[in-house]
């Protein structure tokens, strides 16, 4: 694979007014998930559940790609048809988690390491062969007493770029995502102190591993008020702090940076993103890959009546989807909620 066909993949990933649907949930994610609405986490429902998001009528309009996880990548439709193939026929990019989760980062109380490694190179190539055209890791960095270290960061960070290198060589763009946590009662100067630290030893770690900036997009948290912080940041400091974190710390030539929604509400979620690319031009494309914030809407409807709901769920899925991609070119309005 060229560098060109990466980069290819890449802008098409954050194409105008287009972000990624993150469906990506493990299967003890997705059991959560579940029972919080009541669904029995069975294959076959978390088979109909994806089916249900990726036959959403005219979801190409604003999505370029969608995460899956290793069960839903090998999944078909009701009518025998992968999943993958679906997505390729409309248009939209199979995208594929690819790390094993955080575990305790011995020696570090409180901090993590993401895992899996071991045997990617032959686990890439085989998602490859199943259609995917790019892949997900996700480094998670706790905000906490004296966390996170440094020693936490350039580990995860390391890891990261050891996975991005892999995926270039399989012919994947590799998502990078460190997550920095809402959670704890931390202001919104230590989310930027942290969230600027991280993205400066990510990017040394990316050069020092040969990693194709070209062929690469960033996943970001954004900047913000950790969840308990008794003063929350306004929507305007949240697109001023966030923006300027990345463009202290991204290189420009980076074809594109996608947000996570890390537990915001739905509502901020597209009110963050539509600020922050009300205050460009910038040097990337700026839009989305939302799991929660662009699902948990239509999980609710349909965990009420799945046969009956099916399709009002997806008219939410779309309706997110429109919101977002909207506020990934700065025009969504209040009036245009769902
Ligand atoms: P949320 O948008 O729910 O944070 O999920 C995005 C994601 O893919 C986390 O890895």
């Amino acid at each position: 694979m060229s560098i060109d066909q990466l980069e290819e993949t890449a802008l098409a990933m954050v194409a105008a007014g287009k972000g990624i649907i993150a469906i990506d949930e493990s299967n003890n994610t997705i059991k959560k998930r579940f029972e919080a609405v009541g669904i029995d986490c069975t294959e076959e429902n978390r088979r109909r559940y994806r089916e249900l998001l990726l036959t959403t009528p005219n979801l190409s309009d604003h999505i370029s790609g969608a995460i899956l996880y290793d069960e839903t990548i090998r999944q078909k439709t009701r009518d025998g048809v992968l999943f993958t193939k679906l997505m390729l026929d409309r248009g939209i990019l199979p995208g594929i988690k690819v790390d094993k989760g955080p575990q305790p980062l011995a020696g570090f109380p409180g901090e993590v390491a993401t895992e899996g490694l071991d045997g990617l190179r032959e686990r890439l190539h085989e998602y490859a062969r199943l259609g995917a055209r790019f892949a997900k890791w996700r480094a998670v960095i706790h905000i906490g007493d004296d966390i996170p270290t440094s020693s936490a960061i350039d580990t995860n960070m390391h890891l990261l770029a050891r996975y991005a290198a892999l995926c270039q060589e399989a012919g994947l763009v590799p998502m990078v995502e460190p997550e920095v946590l809402m959670d704890g009662d931390h202001d919104i100067d230590t989310c930027y102190d942290v969230t600027e630290a991280t993205l400066r030893s990510l990017f040394a770690a990316l050069y020092e591993h040969n990693v194709m900036l070209e062929g690469t997009i960033l996943k970001a948290s954004m900047v913000v008020s950790g969840k308990d912080c008794a003063e929350q940041a306004e929507v305007d400091e949240v697109a001023d702090a966030t923006l300027r974190c990345l463009k202290s710390a991204v290189p420009a030539q980076l074809p594109g940076i996608v947000f996570l929604s890390g537990g915001q509400s739905d509502r901020a979620a597209t009110e963050h993103l539509d600020a922050i690319n009300r205050l460009g031009p910038n040097p990337w494309p700026l839009s989305f890959s939302y799991g929660r914030a662009m699902q948990s809407a239509a999980l609710k409807l349909w965990s009420a009546d799945l046969l009956g709901n099916f399709a009002a769920a997806q008219a939410i899925v779309a309706s997110r989807a429109r919101e977002n991609g909207l506020a990934a070119m700065g025009r969504w309005t209040a009036d245009l909620q769902a």
